[in-house]
């Protein structure tokens, strides 16, 4: 099944079935489901609490937004130099590890988890950035951190030597301010082996408190062993993965679109007419964050006999007409049907609620012709 090159299910315009049938429920969700296959979902999104929009995000949103108007190359991400159509960032499912490390006493330990499963098979990961951010709301505490960043190789035994499970990444200290603090690294290459089903294992990060001023609240000595509770409070983590990737089946080029501004002139003849789909009426506002709804446009109107020029018939619509003409009841018209369509940016919320910004084909109708 290749769901990405199958026309969207809510532009499918029947043309002699216009007439007013609606569906079932259960139609309707196949219709859905449809939809979210191409977008690469499992089913509907349901996301948990409303997770916040990087600013990142919503800049490149908005950008994108205004590229569309133009003529502009949708399948490269220049706010990262690299090619793609998909930006999404992926949220850490770790859990801290709440007992002392068994490598160094007087440190934190928090494995940092982000599924790429989310990701479907024919996509190019392109970049892998993962970004920590560190801050601490409460006064106290210390100043700085030591962080270590390791990636794990395999499942460690119980009781076997955890070092020997994992390789040294990254190392540095980080400044503790009421702002965050962020730690950016390229994990491209190893974001690509997590891939493969069974191979990620995760990250591990750790933290030793490093205490730069004697006099503060927060008594850590080295070697201390009866330490930090309950002077030691945890700053604040946020992980994310920002993986850009490139569907290459939703990365046909394309030409700026025309149908923006469609005049209203009332005429039966086939041609774009207005549709503005809001997503709350097909009760999708909780998992779409942007836009609310969009200018879809449709194809309505007769394929009348003489086929002009500018209904951009083929040839073979042009002798579907005269056929047509000849013998109405036994040869239908041909269908006005969108010829050129173009592609919006959405953001939304995935299955595992992740952010996900998407140059997404195909959702504009820009013009008709007969066919
Ligand atoms: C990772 O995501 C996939 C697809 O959404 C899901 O099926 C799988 O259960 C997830 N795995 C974990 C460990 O969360
Ligand atoms: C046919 O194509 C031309 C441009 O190629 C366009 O201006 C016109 O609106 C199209 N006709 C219809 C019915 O959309």
């Amino acid at each position: 099944m290749r769901p990405s090159i199958r026309p969207p299910p809510l532009l499918l315009a029947a043309c002699l079935l216009l007439s007013s049938f609606s569906l079932s429920l259960e139609e309707r969700r196949s219709q859905e489901e449809l939809f979210l296959g191409s977008l690469g979902l499992s089913g509907r999104p349901r996301p948990a609490g409303s997770r916040q929009v990087p600013s990142a995000l919503w800049r490149m949103f908005r950008r994108s937004e205004s590229q569309q108007a133009r003529d502009s190359d949708l399948c490269t991400v220049s706010e990262y130099g690299v090619r793609g159509n998909i930006i999404r960032y992926v949220q850490d499912q770790g859990r801290l590890v709440s007992g002392w490390s068994s490598s160094c006493q007087a440190c934190l330990e928090k494995q940092l988890y982000f599924n790429m499963s989310v990701l479907q098979p024919v996509e190019l990961l392109s970049l892998a950035q993962l970004e920590i951010k560190f801050h601490w709301k409460l006064l106290q505490g210390p100043r700085a951190l030591s962080v270590s960043l390791y990636k794990v190789i395999r499942a460690t035994l119980r009781g076997a030597d955890p070092t020997a499970s994992r390789r040294l990444l990254l190392s540095q200290s980080v400044r503790l301010q009421p702002e965050p603090t962020s730690v950016a690294m390229d994990l491209t290459p190893l974001a690509e082996s997590w891939r493969k089903p069974g191979r990620n294992y995760g990250l591990l990060l750790e933290l030793l408190p490093l205490s730069t001023d004697p006099e503060e609240l927060f008594p850590f000595h080295p070697g201390n062993s009866l330490p930090l509770e309950p002077a030691f409070h945890l700053p604040l983590i946020q992980a994310s993965l920002v993986a850009v990737s490139l569907n290459p089946h939703q990365c046909r080029s394309r030409q700026r679109r025309s149908a923006v501004h469609l005049p209203v002139t009332p005429s039966n003849v086939c041609k774009a007419r207005r549709l503005y789909i809001d997503f709350k009426d097909v009760g999708w506002q909780d998992w779409i964050i942007a836009p609310q709804g969009y200018m879809a446009n449709y194809c309505h109107g007769e394929c009348p006999f003489p086929l002009s020029e500018s209904l951009n018939g083929t040839n073979h619509a042009i002798l579907q007409t005269l056929v047509h003409s000849l013998d109405p009841h036994g040869t239908p018209q041909p269908c006005c049907v969108p010829i050129r369509l173009s592609p919006i940016s959405m953001l939304y919320y995935d299955n595992n609620d992740n952010v996900v910004l998407r140059h997404y084909q195909d959702m504009v109708v820009d013009e008709c012709g007969c066919r």
